[in-house]
């Protein structure tokens, strides 16, 4: 089994940016948690980190014959993202999105998710843990 894991804008800077909302772990620390968990799992994963929406699209489609399934964090893009939401359900595999803070305790516009509704489910608010989270639950609806 293979998991493409997708970052979106902004979160190469995790650990440096606006720790209090996200941590001060890095995205390589992220990384290294995702992909020991997926051992135990034993699961495949890639990883892939984008600030521009056209390569995370353009990253997706590569899904359909890659990959079995897709964690995502797609950052702001959640929130204004038509294409990404489109490129999901063009590649008809599961997808699980996540987020590292809790989106319905901030602003208003964090609210509202264009992703979700083509996703499994959405995990929020629970720093790392949140794509742990995630990982196990895509595996196990994965497999069942
Ligand atoms: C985020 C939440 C988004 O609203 C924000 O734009 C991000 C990070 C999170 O992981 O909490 O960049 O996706």
């Amino acid at each position: 089994m293979k998991i493409l894991v997708v970052h979106g804008p902004n979160l190469n800077l995790l650990g440096e940016r606006e720790p209090e909302k996200y941590g001060k772990r890095t995205l390589e620390d992220i990384n290294a948690s995702i992909k020991k968990l997926a051992g135990e799992l034993g699961t495949e994963v890639e990883f892939f980190q984008s600030n521009c929406e056209g390569e995370l699209v353009t990253k997706i489609q590569e899904v359909k014959q890659n990959f079995d399934g897709i964690l995502i964090n797609p950052a702001a893009y959640t929130h204004t993202s038509v294409a990404i939401r489109d490129a999901i359900l063009a590649v008809t595999k599961p997808c699980v999105e996540v987020h590292l803070s809790n989106l319905y305790t901030r602003e208003e516009f964090r609210h509202h998710s264009y992703i979700a509704p083509v996703c499994v489910g959405q995990i929020s608010g629970f720093g790392l843990d949140s794509y742990l989270l995630g990982l196990k639950a895509l595996v196990n609806h994965l497999k069942s």
